[in-house]
């Protein structure tokens, strides 16, 4: 197992290309399961969670060869629909491919996600969503049994509320839907780039879908669908990771390859800190010379403030002269970072869905292990801007979804290295 050493200290300096969205990617790969092809994915971050998802749909006999950013997709032999659990608990996303097999095949058994590291993550939206499109749904054995009622066993559109807007329950009923016999209405719907970006692939391939991008979105159902190539959006939680990186090492950097559009409430927070920042087209240059301001965050589906960077805003405002509060709306108890955070001298104060984070002491290298993807990150930060020397165990969790960080991060200056551990 992988640990990051980290000595702190280093100034971020240069350029660096942002990949392609790993939530946009885990939303895309099973789509193609809508029709039979080939299929190109183009921009694919080379990363754990796409080769955990290409393995799952290799059980679904798709194949999926990933060479460098470039995803092949051959999905002309992909005509199981059983979902395993040795598969789909190692990633709550694997639960994407219910709504198409539903579509293609009228039924599917897909293994119940397992436990994540925070909350209650349940999927009762999107088996509301599969029920409304017409579907029988059973759980035995830790499985989703689902089953299109109608005898030609296609699904059937309807109206659907969301009384969460989930991505995840949006992204899988928008594909079901793609196939069901006519209109279905999603109300509530996600509004996250990943589903917007996932409702332009599903038209390239022939669906008919109006509303992406608002939160009613409309769907009429046809007879089939045809492969289609696409370019993955760039990973706007790894661009917000970067520049709060280089906020917190008095760093000056470039990324390319991102989408400012997609960041605003982020970029809104970091010049409230007292970053400065230089916005393009598909650049954003970020420079900080001082201490931040205490700036307070509260998570909100998009385009508020992503719960996907409230552990890395943490670690940043452990460097502010003063108080900041930071609430996470989305999930109550995303906080496994914050006692890892405090063994680096930081005073993180948690209850319930809050945490005040009083900074100002100065950060002092120490061991700490990583529970989750955003966690990891967040200690990573943490590293980069304390004295001493970091270790960070555990970052297996980090190359779930962040493609070559400890390269990304030398290229930009900082002193960071990988060591393979015997280590649990
Ligand atoms: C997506 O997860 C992302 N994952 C998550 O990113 C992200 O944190 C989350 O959206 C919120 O932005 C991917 O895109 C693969 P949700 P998802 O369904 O789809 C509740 C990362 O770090 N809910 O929008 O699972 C749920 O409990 C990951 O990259 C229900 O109650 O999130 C939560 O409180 C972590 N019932 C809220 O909705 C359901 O059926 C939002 O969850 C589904 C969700």
């Amino acid at each position: 197992m992988d640990k990051f050493i980290i000595e702190g200290g280093a100034n971020l300096k240069g350029r660096i290309k942002i990949a392609g969205a790993k939530n946009g990617s885990l939303a895309l790969m099973p789509a193609t399961l809508l029709a039979s092809g080939t299929y190109h994915l183009k921009n694919t971050p080379n990363l754990r969670d796409v080769w955990t998802m290409s393995r799952l749909m290799g059980e679904l006999g798709a194949f999926c060869e990933l060479n460098g950013n470039d995803l092949f997709i051959d999905t002309t032999k992909a005509d199981k629909t059983i979902a395993p659990y040795e598969q789909v608990k190692k990633m709550r996303a694997s639960f994407y491919v219910l709504g198409p097999l539903l579509a293609r095949w009228g039924e599917a058994k897909v293994s119940l996600p397992g436990g994540c590291a925070w909350g209650p993550r349940p999927v009762d939206l999107h088996l509301k969503g599969m029920k409304k499109l017409g579907a029988e749904i059973s759980v035995e054995n830790g499985y989703v049994i689902a089953k299109a009622k109608s005898p030609n066993g296609k699904l059937k559109g309807g109206h659907i509320h969301l009384d969460v807007s989930s991505v995840g329950a949006s992204g899988n009923i928008l594909m079901a839907a793609t196939l069901a016999e006519g209109i279905t209405t999603i109300t509530n719907a996600a509004l996250e780039p990943e589903i917007t970006a996932l409702g332009r692939f599903l038209q390239d391939m022939g669906a008919k879908i109006s509303g992406l991008g608002t939160s009613t979105i409309e769907i009429e159902g046809v007879d089939e669908l045809h492969p289609a190539d696409v370019t993955t959006i760039p990973d706007r939680i790894e661009a917000a990771t970067y520049l709060i990186a280089a906020a917190m090492t008095g760093g000056h950097i470039e990324l390319q390859n991102v989408n400012p559009y997609h960041l605003a409430a982020v970029i809104d927070k970091l010049e409230e800190s007292g970053c400065e920042l230089d916005i393009n087209s598909d650049t954003i240059s970020l420079k900080m010379d001082k201490s931040p301001k205490p700036t307070n965050v509260t998570t909100a589906i998009y385009p508020g403030f992503p719960t996907d960077v409230q552990a890395q805003w943490m670690s940043y405002m452990m460097l502010a002269n003063g108080s900041s509060h930071v609430v996470d709306n989305i999930y109550y108890d995303r906080f496994k970072h914050a006692p890892e955070l405090s063994r680096l001298g930081a005073d993180v104060d948690v209850v319930d869905n809050a945490a005040i984070v009083t900074g100002g002491k100065a950060l002092s290298g120490a061991t700490v292990m990583s529970s989750d993807l955003r966690a990891s990150a967040s200690l990573v930060l943490a590293g980069l801007a304390a004295k001493g020397e970091t270790e960070v165990l555990r970052i297996y969790h980090l190359d779930r979804g962040y493609e070559a960080m400890e390269e990304k991060l030398t290229k930009l200056g900082a002193n960071i290295q990988r060591l393979k551990t015997e280590l649990i």
